[in-house]
């Protein structure tokens, strides 16, 4: 099949490289003129396990094209995804500037039959938004169907999500009217499920909420666990245990971050504010998320007897491990909390450092996680990037001035940590 995808980032350019490594001609479309250069160049801007090797093979095959180009990209097209993004506007609401220009662009070069297919996180109403400019927009006489199916792949797992979705959301008004994606999904044997196009769009803020609620919870049991004496990892073995409820988000630590989670539940919970029946569990998700940061570093605080002039030891500035992205990061946060508080931060990340200079120039960014420990005060686990989990030890607490460490991803034993005579604080495990 011949498809479009209108936005390279990185729901955008997993997807194409993805449907076009199945045996579609895909041609991806972006105003970013840099970013596409570098693309054709096959140097892939995103760090994404297996997506640099899907898109050598597919542009050498002559599947993956890219383009600035709406009429190369959408004529012939037989369906047009816009996956492009939808940031927080000033108000806390999904802003859809972005959408709203890639809808008209495309609409003008689409052909008789083909489909629109909106893959952006927008809020309820947003796909009807869209159909309007669709159809105001394009050729007169053309038959074009717009529809909903939003996208759950998690970066770092990308590749692998996007081939293999638990589900995939279809809202349209009715099977009949969207063929072409049916067949696109078909190879990938998962359950399609249709609804309108309302309920789809309200699935994607629900599943993101509903995620988020789960960490907003175990953390706030990890801190109960703290004051009670009880142990973060047996409450959710014992929990997780229950069918009902699965294991699944379930891991403690400084909140959640990244380019979706922050920005989706701030959404949901202001359009709801709006719709007239605030959302006053998804408040308190977002108001115990907050909270992560400012506690840690008061925790930090208590514990080193201040920050000001200390030098402190940072691992990990991504949002989460596997990716280089620093968006809505509590990792970058607890730095410029550690900052503010008058510290010193040495830092190293596998993948974020380039990003992580760019907003914080302040700290001193390290080759390698031993020299970013070497004389610090203390030493803190900010993202858990496999290769921290197996550092030598030993050597990390003779490299520090004095062996503390903190762990905002529990990656280490505290009884070993313990044998190993640091003072270890993690979060909801005792002793602390
Ligand atoms: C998320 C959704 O999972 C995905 O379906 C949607 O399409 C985009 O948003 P992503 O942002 O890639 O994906 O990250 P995810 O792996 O879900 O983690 C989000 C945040 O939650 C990270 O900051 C992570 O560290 C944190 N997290 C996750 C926890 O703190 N505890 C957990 O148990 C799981």
């Amino acid at each position: 099949m011949r498809i479009c995808v209108v936005g390279a980032g990185h729901v955008g350019l997993v997807m194409a490289a993805v449907f076009a490594d199945l045996g579609n001609q895909v041609a991806c479309l972006d105003i970013d003129k840099e970013k596409l250069a570098s693309l054709r160049a096959s140097r892939v801007p995103i760090f994404e396990p297996g997506i640099s090797e899907l898109i050598d093979r597919n542009q050498a095959a002559g599947r993956l094209s890219f383009t600035t180009e709406y009429a190369e990209a959408v004529s012939d097209s037989e369906i047009v995804f816009l996956a492009v993004d939808t940031p927080t506007g000033s108000d806390g609401r999904a802003d859809l500037k972005n959408i709203r220009s890639a809808a008209e662009s495309a609409a003008a070069h689409l052909s008789d039959g083909s489909l629109v297919v909106v893959k952006s996180t927008v809020p309820v109403g947003g796909g009807s938004v869209v159909r309007e400019i669709v159809e105001a927009n394009c050729p007169p006489g053309k038959r074009v169907e717009v529809a909903s199916c939003p996208e759950f792949l998690r970066e770092g797992s990308a590749v692998a999500d996007c081939l293999k979705p638990d589900r995939v959301i279809i809202g349209c008004s009715s099977p009949e009217a969207v063929p072409q994606l049916v067949r696109l999904y078909a190879p990938l044997e998962r359950p399609l499920i249709f609804m309108d196009v309302n309920s789809a769009e309200l699935v994607k803020y629900a599943a993101n909420s509903f995620l988020a609620m789960r960490i907003s919870f175990i953390n706030s049991i990890a801190d109960l666990c703290e004051q009670m004496g009880a142990d973060i990892a047996q409450v959710i073995k014992g929990l997780g245990a229950d069918t009902r409820i699965g294991r699944h988000y379930l891991s403690p630590g400084l909140g959640y971050g990244g380019s979706c989670f922050p920005k989706d539940t701030a959404a949901l919970a202001s359009a709801s504010a709006e719709a007239g029946c605030r959302f006053e569990v998804l408040e308190a998700v977002i108001e115990t998320n907050r909270q992560r940061i400012p506690g840690f570093v008061e925790r930090m605080k208590a514990a080193l007897g201040g920050l000001e002039g200390k030098t402190i030891a940072v691992l990990g500035l991504s949002f989460k491990p596997d990716t280089e992205d620093i968006r809505d990061s509590k990792a970058i946060e607890l730095v410029s909390g550690l900052l503010e508080q008058g510290a010193e931060v040495r830092a190293y990340d596998p993948a974020a450092m380039d990003s992580a200079r760019v907003v914080l120039p302040e700290p001193t960014y390290c080759p390698d996680a031993y020299e970013a420990t070497r004389g610090a005060d203390a030493l803190v686990i900010a993202t858990e990037w496999n290769e921290f989990k197996l550092l030598d030890l030993e050597r990390l607490r003779d490299l520090l001035h004095q062996p503390i460490v903190f762990d905002g991803r529990n990656i280490y034993q505290p009884d070993r940590m313990a044998t190993l005579g640091f003072q270890y604080v993690s979060v909801g495990r005792c002793p602390h």
